[in-house]
């Protein structure tokens, strides 16, 4: 690869990157304007700098080789851990996405066969019914000419899906209004205080405050979750159920009811928040590149016609996935990503203290243009068979790579090419504005405004 840096030097490390000077300037332009300031830096200092971010210093990279480095072959050496996953816990407990080796090993064993291709295939049809009852709805929408919120709307029909799939919750369940609120309100705060995190989540601001009481109603929703699955054992074969069942194959323990609550809640958000927010930048993308979508609609119809797409649809559905993947690398949800160096280690030529936390942003490294020509272009023919048609190409990772590779990414592509097929066999989206939207990066990478359509119905 042209220009690739390389990962230590013939001379000895040198202590320390270059980077901005002093901690309150980078940390307030990283907290309200991450893209922008992150853009700044990248233009100034090339692949790889140091900055103090809360008085904190952080090595930030950004070629593909030093990001295969820390997630692939040095991944014992880098731990997800640091600040920022210790006020992730304040929600998500030791879940799979926050827990440290060795008890992290434990739970991605007992979790892993749920996620086994075989499993996805019985939850196909499950996500089929929920995209329907998300197109009935707009039938009464689009005849009334009404617009609708993409993003809202993504959001909803992901949370459906994922509570119906993994915890059998229905939209006529009572707790699921309950959950979905606390939910939301709970992850908004969590979201705040990690932009920010000056005063501690104890200290009791409005703001706090909300986040403990959704934190207590979630809690006790959970609970009673559990409770039900243990009344109701036999009956259903949720992910809840497969998760109070299995058991680690070398102890034979099970998990226990607090960890099962972290579970539940790790996997609410890790599997609905990324996947809404993909499927609302595709229908973005498509509004903004028509000849793309004319040419999804040609494979839709040639593969599924008019009947509902089936799981032995969607390997045939290869243009489908190309422009999912492309959207994935324009704009990963999972924008940033950070590990902890266990033990000293060199980086492009400068030293890793034990301790550093060395952070990286997939928005920058999927748009690098020595992997990347013309990165910005929306191109799904980069993932064509003319261009290798890997799943997972150097220098793209919207899953993460290595052993903490997403466990939910079939899930994932699943769900997001039934419901781009089953959406655009029925719709067209219009959009109601041609202004371009930039992204904002929270939690997950959001459009800065809501993405509205109008619906134009092309099939009864
Ligand atoms: C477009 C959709 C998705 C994207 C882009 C995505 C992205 C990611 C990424 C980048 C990671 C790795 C984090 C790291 O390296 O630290 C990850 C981890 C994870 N994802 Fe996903 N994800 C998606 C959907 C899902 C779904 C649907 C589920 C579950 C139903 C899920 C469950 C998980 C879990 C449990 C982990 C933690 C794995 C571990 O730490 O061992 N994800 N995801």
């Amino acid at each position: 690869m042209p220009g690739t840096p390389p990962l230590t030097s013939e001379s000895s490390p040198v202590d320390r990157p270059p980077g901005p000077r002093g901690s309150l300037g980078p940390t307030l332009r990283f907290q309200y304007t991450p893209l922008r300031f992150l853009a700044g830096m990248l233009d100034e200092y090339g692949d790889i700098f140091s900055v103090e971010l809360l008085g904190m210093p952080i090595i930030v990279l950004n070629h593909p080789i030093f990001v295969d480095h820390v997630l692939k072959r040095q991944h014992y050496n880098y731990e997800r851990s640091g600040p920022a996953v210790e006020m992730a816990r304040e929600m998500f407990g030791r879940g799979v996405g926050t827990a440290a080796r060795p008890e992290w090993l434990w739970q991605r064993r007992l979790l892993q066969p749920i996620f086994h291709r075989q499993r996805i295939a019985e939850f196909t049809e499950i996500m089929s019914s929920a995209i329907q009852t998300t197109l009935h709805r707009w039938d009464r929408t689009a005849s009334s000419g009404a617009t609708i919120d993409v993003g809202a709307e993504m959001t909803d029909l992901s949370l459906r899906i994922v509570l119906r799939t993994l915890f059998d919750l229905h939209p006529a369940d009572a707790k699921l209004r309950a959950l979905t609120d606390a939910f939301t309100v709970a992850t908004k705060e969590l979201a705040s205080f990690m932009r920010f995190p000056v005063l501690p989540l104890s200290a009791p601001t409005p703001g706090h405050r909300r986040f403990r009481r959704a934190l207590d109603a979630l809690d006790s929703i959970t609970h009673e979750m559990i409770r039900q699955q243990e009344t109701a054992r036999g009956s259903h074969r949720s992910l809840l159920s497969r998760l109070m069942d299995a058991r680690d194959s070398e102890t034979g323990d099970r998990m226990s009811v607090h960890q099962l609550r972290d579970e539940i809640l790790t996997m609410l958000f890790a599997g609905h928040e990324t996947s809404a927010n993909t499927l609302t930048w595709v229908w973005y993308l498509l509004g903004c590149y028509p000849e793309v979508e004319e040419r999804l609609r040609a494979e839709i119809d040639a593969v599924v016609g008019e009947r509902q797409p089936l799981i032995a649809d969607l390997p045939r559905l290869v243009y489908t996935r190309q422009v999912i993947q492309e959207t994935l690398r324009l704009y990963s949800p999972a924008w940033q990503n950070y590990r902890q160096a266990l033990q000293d280690d060199v980086i492009g030529g400068y030293r890793i203290p034990a301790g550093t936390t060395v952070f990286w942003s997939y928005y920058f490294i999927h748009r690098h243009e020595s992997y990347w020509p013309d990165p910005e272009l929306f191109d799904p023919g980069r993932f064509s068979a003319a261009h290798g048609a890997r799943v997972d190409p150097p220098g793209y990772y919207p899953f993460g790579a290595g052993p903490r590779l997403c466990m939910g990414n079939t899930f994932a592509m699943a769900e997001m090419q039934l419901t781009i097929a089953m959406i655009l066999q029925r719709y067209r989206l219009i959009a109601t504005s041609s202004r371009h939207i930039a992204p904002v990066a929270l939690i997950t990478l959001h459009p800065h405004r809501p993405i509205t359509v109008h619906l134009e119905r092309c099939r009864s």
